[in-house]
C-alpha cells in the first residue's frame, strides 16, 4: 500500500492510475478505523483501486466539540488498510486546511436535523470533501448511511458542481444489539453502551410499528420520542422525512426515513432507520 502525505503526489498517483485505465475508488475517513470503514473499502475495491484518506478535519468540529480528543491511531489504521489491500492511504497534514478562506455551504439542508445542533458542521464537511475530491479526483466515492444527511449533502454537492464522481451509499455496520459502529464508540462505559443499544432499539421498534400498520407520522414520532425518553435520553431531534430529506410528512410511506440524535449523559448518538 502506498502512503502519501503530499497533495501534489496524491494528484499524480490518481492521474497515473487513470492513465492505465484504472478507476479511482475513494473512501474519505477521519481514521480510527472499524468494521464500518472496512466495509466501505471492500465496496470501493469492487469499483476500482481503493484510495482511503485519513484526516481529522478541524473545520467540522465546533469549539465545544471533541476535535482535540477525537480518537487517532494512524499506525493501526495503516495496518488495517494494508491488510485489506487498499491501494493508497492519503494522510495529509493540516496544510490542507491552512489559510482556508472559502467555504461550501448548503443553507437548505444544513439548517435541518444535525445542522441545527451542530452549526457549521456541514460547511466543514462539504469544504473538506470538496478539497479531497479536487486532490484525489475519484471516479467513485463511498459514504456510510449512518450519516445520512452527510451522504445526501455530498451527493447534492457533486450534482450541483457537475463533479465527475459517483457517490455511493454503503449500509451501516452494526453490533449485535443494533448499535451502529462509530469511531466514537470507544467513549462508552458499560452504562453508556447499554443506553447506546437502547437508542437503536427505539428506532427499530418504531419501524416495526410502521410495519404493523401505523402510518401516522405524528404517532410514530410520538412513539419514538416516548421510547427514547423512557430509556433516559435527552432528545435533540427525532424526525421523519422522505429519502430526499424533505420533512413535514403526515403519512409515512415505505422508503421514508426516521432520523434521530439524542444524548445520554455526555454521549451523543446519531442514527436512522428506513421504513420498509
Ligand atoms: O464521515 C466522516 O468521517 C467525515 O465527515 C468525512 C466525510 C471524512 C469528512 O471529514
Amino acid at each position: 500500500m502506498k502512503i502519501i502525505t503530499d497533495i501534489e503526489e496524491m494528484k499524480e498517483f490518481s492521474r497515473n492510475l487513470k492513465k492505465t485505465s484504472k478507476k479511482v475508488s475513494f473512501v474519505p475517513t477521519m481514521g480510527k478505523l472499524h468494521a464500518g470503514h472496512k466495509k466501505l473499502v471492500e465496496e470501493a475495491k469492487k469499483y476500482g483501486e481503493a484510495v482511503v484518506s485519513i484526516f481529522v478535519n478541524p473545520m467540522q468540529f465546533a469549539p465545544n466539540e471533541d476535535f482535540n480528543t477525537y480518537p487517532r491511531d494512524i499506525e493501526s489504521d495503516a495496518e488495517i488498510l494494508s491488510d485489506i489491500n487498499t491501494s493508497c492511504l492519503f494522510y495529509p497534514s493540516g496544510d490542507i486546511v491552512k489559510n482556508n478562506e472559502t467555504f461550501l455551504i448548503d443553507p437548505k439542508y444544513s439548517e435541518q436535523f444535525e445542522g441545527v445542533f451542530r452549526p457549521g458542521h456541514f460547511q466543514g464537511v462539504l469544504t473538506i470533501v470538496m478539497k479531497l475530491f479536487c486532490i484525489v479526483e475519484p471516479d467513485f466515492a463511498f459514504f456510510g448511511l449512518k450519516d445520512y444527511q452527510q451522504y445526501i449533502l455530498i451527493k447534492k454537492m457533486a450534482e450541483d458542481y457537475f463533479l465527475d464522481v459517483k457517490i455511493i451509499p454503503v449500509e451501516t455496520v452494526r453490533e449485535k444489539c443494533g448499535l451502529a459502529l462509530s469511531s466514537r464508540n470507544g467513549y462508552f462505559d458499560e452504562e453508556g453502551k447499554k443506553a447506546a443499544c437502547a437508542f437503536y432499539e427505539a428506532l427499530r421498534k418504531t419501524a416495526d410499528l410502521f410495519k404493523t400498520g401505523e402510518k401516522s407520522a405524528e404517532k410514530l414520532t410520538y412513539f419514538v420520542i416516548k421510547e427514547l425518553i423512557n430509556s433516559g435520553f435527552a432528545i435533540d431531534y427525532a424526525r421523519i422525512a422522505d429519502k430526499g430529506l424533505n420533512g413535514g410528512k403526515r403519512t409515512v410511506e415505505q422508503g421514508d426515513i426516521l432520523l434521530a440524535a439524542a444524548r445520554f449523559k455526555k454521549i451523543r448518538l446519531l442514527d436512522n432507520i428506513f421504513f420498509g
